[in-house]
């Protein structure tokens, strides 16, 4: 089975093909960073209208890519939610009428189960159950993994999530959007340890984080120097540095508690966060212990096609599919609605 993958949820438009016999076949993001960085964040129509117009022509290259035709796909899954409500609007409509048009099945997808199973495409034997730490623009969550579709919560964020803590850390250092990968370019040039900034909630039991503090101490120390005329590149670097340090230590101890509550043996990271170089190192020491660890390539880490292409190919191959043509969006949409594959 050969699944046409559609991700429009924010502000990427990704397509892909993914194959059960020959894996990932071919895949194309086009990002709207140049669309939205002017605002300092997403801009909802603006981002409905870019997908309007890149949807088709990442279609045609894709399948071009790929070396095979449109009428070779066996299937189309779309991104249903959670998302923009336009962006997502756009990305069903196109789905769900390519499908008809080949007479194939086509089926609605969760963003975050897309995330939530990317690591799988490269690391395929993973055992069951493990914990999954999804860190994005919009969700900051600890699961526990059973096999498809049965997830449970352990932890969530209480208020922003990680990269919401990134995006808005950049935006009042004044670096740009999107934020994650700014401050972490930045880090590099910067002593982690000059400031000492929270490790929020790491003293509490449970799994939940909040981040929200964290950007207000690094407001706080910002503007005290910025008093004192201090507020120097290095000391950017140094605030840069420290804060993410502090998110890092944050998510892996969390992940720790998680995977020693659970007795789970195996970790998977993923969401825009996951990227992110000094998570994917720190993560690793939980190797030591014995517990396997994995996550996608940084490119399936950030929005893609290839995750919805992945996650349609796992639910549709069990018979899954849309049971009408009529349009149903979920611009929120908990993960433990969805229906286990059995
Ligand atoms: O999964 P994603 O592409 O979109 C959502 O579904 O939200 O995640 C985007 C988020 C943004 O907040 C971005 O700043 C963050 O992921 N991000 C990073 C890095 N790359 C992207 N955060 C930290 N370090 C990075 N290298
Ligand atoms: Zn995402």
């Amino acid at each position: 089975m050969r699944v046409l993958g559609i991700e429009t949820s924010c502000d990427e438009t990704g397509i892909a093909i993914y194959s059960q016999r020959d894996g990932l076949m071919a895949h194309r993001v086009h990002s709207q960073i140049d669309v939205h960085a002017h605002y300092g964040g997403v801009v909802p129509e603006l981002a409905s209208r870019d997908h309007v117009r890149y949807l088709r022509p990442l279609v045609d290259e894709t399948v071009a890519a790929s070396g095979l035709d449109l009428v070779d796909i066996d299937a189309v899954a779309y991104t249903t939610g959670p998302g923009l409500l336009g962006a997502l609007l756009v990305g069903a409509t196109f789905g769900k009428a390519l499908a008809f048009s080949l007479d194939r099945p086509a089926l609605g997808i969760h963003h975050m189960e897309g995330h939530l199973l990317a690591p799988l495409m490269e690391t395929p034997d993973l055992q069951t159950p493990f914990v999954a730490l999804l860190v994005s623009g919009g969700h900051s969550q600890l699961i526990l993994v059973r096999g498809i579709g049965d997830y449970q919560l352990l932890g969530t964020t209480l208020d922003d999530a990680a990269g919401e803590a990134f995006d808005k850390t950049a935006k009042l250092l004044e670096l740009g959007y999107p934020g994650g990968p700014k401050i972490a370019a930045l880090a590099d040039h910067g002593d982690a340890t000059r400031f000492r900034f929270a490790r929020p909630m790491t003293d509490r039991p449970g799994c939940d984080f909040s981040f929200s503090g964290l950007k207000t101490q690094v407001l706080t120390e910002a503007r005290r120097l910025v008093k004192t005329n201090q507020l120097d590149e290095q000391a950017k670097a140094d605030l840069a540095a420290s804060f993410q340090q502090a998110v890092v230590d944050t998510l892996v101890i969390k992940c720790e508690r998680a995977v020693a509550e659970t007795g789970a043996r195996a970790l998977v990271m993923s969401g825009g966060v996951s990227a992110n170089r000094l998570l994917r190192q720190t993560l690793r020491s939980l190797e030591t212990s014995g517990i396997q660890v994995a996550y996608p390539a940084p490119e399936f880490c950030t929005d893609n096609g290839a995750m919805i292409a992945f996650a349609g190919l796992m639910r549709l191959s069990h018979g899954q599919i849309d049971p009408t043509l009529a349009m149903t969006i979920r611009p929120r949409w908990p993960l433990s609605e969805l229906p286990k594959v059995s």
